[in-house]
């Protein structure tokens, strides 16, 4: 398999504060990662990293065997190779559906109107949400609207989708469909990281469980290895906590 991204040593600081202290994450082609991991351990700020929404205090982050961190390197080219899916949709309320699911792909990608408007209309099916076209963000329920963040995302045809907690801002109803359609995408192969705590999700669909504790990677390995047969203290009370939570 291929290696997509490679993190090499990413430290992060923020003023004082060292949020990620050599982290080290190989993501290969077709691949799904999934990161756990307690509140603050730096999860978020791993895969704002990843696609430079944060920079990165030092490191690699190596995309098909270059530097995007080494000078001159096209970061807006590198950025549209990552779809990113936030905890809070991010969806453009002024525009309806369609309009979220085109603009970037016509606006970066320099695709025409009637390209895009395929394309969107191709991966709104998938996350079964082409009957809302001409629906505003507004008028949608959470687990709508992340699944057109969903296509959104898809339409810029990522290598790699950034998931930071999908289904976390969703009231309980709204969780099993996002990650349904989440777990469709696992099935076409798609390369995916994922920040969950939806555990039973992370154990039916990851090819690699990474469990992060204060800013550096604790623990990895499959589920199995993580959920069967933990080896560090902080694994096993992390998800002793999380699988058994009391009042
Ligand atoms: N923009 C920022 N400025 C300053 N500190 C930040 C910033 N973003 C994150 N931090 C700090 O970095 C640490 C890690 O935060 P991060 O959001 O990555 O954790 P997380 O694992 O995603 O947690 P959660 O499960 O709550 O989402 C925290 O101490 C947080 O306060
Ligand atoms: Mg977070």
């Amino acid at each position: 398999m291929n290696e997509v991204i490679k993190i090499e040593h990413l430290k992060k600081n923020f003023g004082d504060n060292e949020v990620l202290k050599d982290v080290n994450v190989t993501v290969k082609q077709g691949e799904v990662v999934t990161i756990i991991g307690s509140s603050g351990s730096g999860k978020s700020t791993l895969l704002r990293c990843i696609n430079l929404l944060e920079k990165p205090t030092s490191g690699k982050i190596i995309y098909k065997d270059t530097n995007v961190l080494e000078k001159g390197y096209d970061l807006p080219k590198y950025r549209t190779h990552l779809g990113m899916v936030f905890q809070q949709f991010n969806l453009f309320n002024n525009m309806n559906v369609l309009d979220n699911c085109t603009s970037g792909q016509i606006t970066v990608l320099k695709r025409s109107k009637e390209e895009a408007k395929a394309v969107a209309l191709k991966n709104l099916e998938k996350v079964g949400m082409e009957r809302f076209i001409n629906a505003k963000p507004g008028q949608l329920s959470g687990g709508q609207k992340q699944r057109v963040a969903i296509a959104r995302a898809l339409s810029m045809d990522p290598d790699v989708m950034l998931f930071d907690e999908p289904t976390s801002a969703l009231d309980p109803e709204m969780v099993g469909e996002v990650l349904k359609t989440m777990k469709d995408l696992v099935d076409t192969g798609l390369t995916m990281v994922i920040v969950t705590h939806e555990m039973a999700f992370a154990r039916d669909v990851s090819d690699r469980i990474i469990f992060m504790d204060q800013g550096v990677i604790a623990e990895e390995g499959t589920a199995e290895e993580l959920f069967g047969n933990p080896k560090h203290e902080r694994t096993k009370a992390f998800l002793s906590r999380i699988l058994n939570p009391t009042i």
